[in-house]
């Protein structure tokens, strides 16, 4: 029943209201922004309310969301990032409608790559419909900037540390620029890819691997060192003016996924290449740590019917195409026309057809919510006492009441 009634609502002419919900505001805005646009299009009669709750990483949004799904006023659709964010979270509380037939109804199981579509998957469901892939494992820099310090990008994590001594020496006190928590724990999430590999990464998230395997506390321990090249003002600084930093020369690189990209071109109109520049962080030049944002339909959305719609939009060629050559993304979809992206974009495209692809967890591919919320305190506790083997334990602690490798 319930798959005949998802594969059937559609209509151009439905009349009523949307609301959507997710934490692109401000800087974050426009790619969403001409989605909506287009659905307005297609659906003029359809007032959308375009909720958001500003902060990156969606630290704040994934709170009020709480409170309202368990409030049982969820919005008709909302932002939560593909894999376990959403199935550790919301799918295993039974919150969630199984989208499958309207996989199938879209031809999505084939628009998408398997392992996307494998990503969404659970207890013989899918969760939610992927607009983007981004990539999180990117060192941005200023050029310019670069060729003045006589510095190039270091291929791995030691020869960083080589780097920053320099650049130390040449007066830039911080040489790799950070922002509040989470930024911190994407950092270390590529600290650890650049040092374990794709498999050690991946053998952590499936339990082979412990946290207090003596390579694991030697990767905090280099996370450590890597930190001391950073800024000491980095919990006040929003990823934005983390990577505005970057441009203006204050610091020589910055981490960042590639909606750093959509920042530059899309709000700071900087060209690739000049205005600003790329490179895999260092140690990961074969590998693309990934996230895709997705959209779901939880159970009880007030506005089903004009969701489904909305999702169908997110979903096709016409909406991917139009959302993420502002955002800084990669299409999920195959047949995506890279006419319309920009030469960093381009090479995004080439590098995640050519990389090992792995999940990340501080972007909710790899780890349930319950996991990465609460290893925020166990980064700021580490970044003040640098106790690796402390951090390592409490790590590992936190993944056994996470269920992680159960
Ligand atoms: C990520 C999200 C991106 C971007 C970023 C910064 O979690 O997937 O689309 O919004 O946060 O807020």
């Amino acid at each position: 029943m319930l798959a005949l009634a998802l594969a059937t609502v559609s209509s151009a002419s439905a009349a009523g209201k949307l609301e959507i919900f997710s934490w692109w505001s401000g800087d974050e805005g426009p790619a969403l922004d001409a989605l909506v646009k287009l659905y307005k299009q297609k659906y003029p009669s359809v007032t959308v309310d375009n909720a958001t709750v500003s902060g990156g990483a969606g630290t704040n949004a994934k709170a009020v969301l709480k409170t309202r799904m368990l409030g049982g006023t969820p919005p008709d659709s909302f932002q939560a990032h593909a894999g376990q964010e959403l199935i550790g979270t919301w799918v295993v509380a039974n919150r969630m409608e199984d989208l499958s037939s309207l996989f199938k109804s879209e031809g999505w199981t084939k628009a998408f790559p398997a392992d996307v579509v494998k990503l969404i998957s659970s207890k013989g469901g899918i969760w939610s419909v992927p607009v983007n892939v981004h990539r999180s494992n990117v060192f941005w820099y200023n050029p310019a900037k670069l060729k003045a310090w006589g510095v190039t990008v270091p291929k791995t994590w030691p020869e960083f540390l080589t780097t920053c001594t320099a650049l130390k020496a040449k007066g830039v006190a911080a040489p790799l620029v950070v922002g509040e928590n989470w930024t911190q724990q994407q950092l270390w999430e590529n600290v650890m890819v650049g040092t374990l590999g794709a498999d050690g990464w991946n053998n952590l998230w499936s339990g082979k691997l412990k946290f207090t395997d003596p390579k694991v506390v030697g990767a905090f321990t280099t996370f450590g060192k890597v930190m001391d090249c950073t800024n000491k003002d980095a919990s006040g600084l929003s990823w934005q003016q983390a990577s505005d930093r970057v441009i203006d020369g204050t610091s020589a690189f910055n981490l960042m996924g590639d909606w750093a990209a959509g920042y530059f071109t899309t709000t700071k109109k900087l060209a690739p290449g000049t205005g600003f520049g790329w490179a895999a962080a260092p140690g990961t030049t074969k590998v693309f740590v990934m996230l895709a944002d997705s959209f779901g339909l939880p159970k009880g959305a007030k506005d089903r019917a004009e969701a489904i719609n909305w999702l169908k939009l997110l979903g096709s060629k016409q909406g991917q195409d139009t959302f993420n050559p502002l955002k800084g993304s990669i299409a999920a979809r195959l047949d995506s026309d890279l006419s319309k992206y920009n030469t960093y974009s381009k090479s995004a495209a080439t590098d995640w057809k050519n990389s090992r692809i792995v999940g990340s967890m501080a972007h909710g591919a790899v780890a349930p919510e319950s996991f990465t919320s609460a290893f925020g305190a166990i980064i700021d506790q580490f970044v003040a006492g640098k106790d690796s083997k402390g951090a390592a334990a409490a790590s590992q602690q936190l993944a056994d009441k996470a269920g992680i490798g159960k």
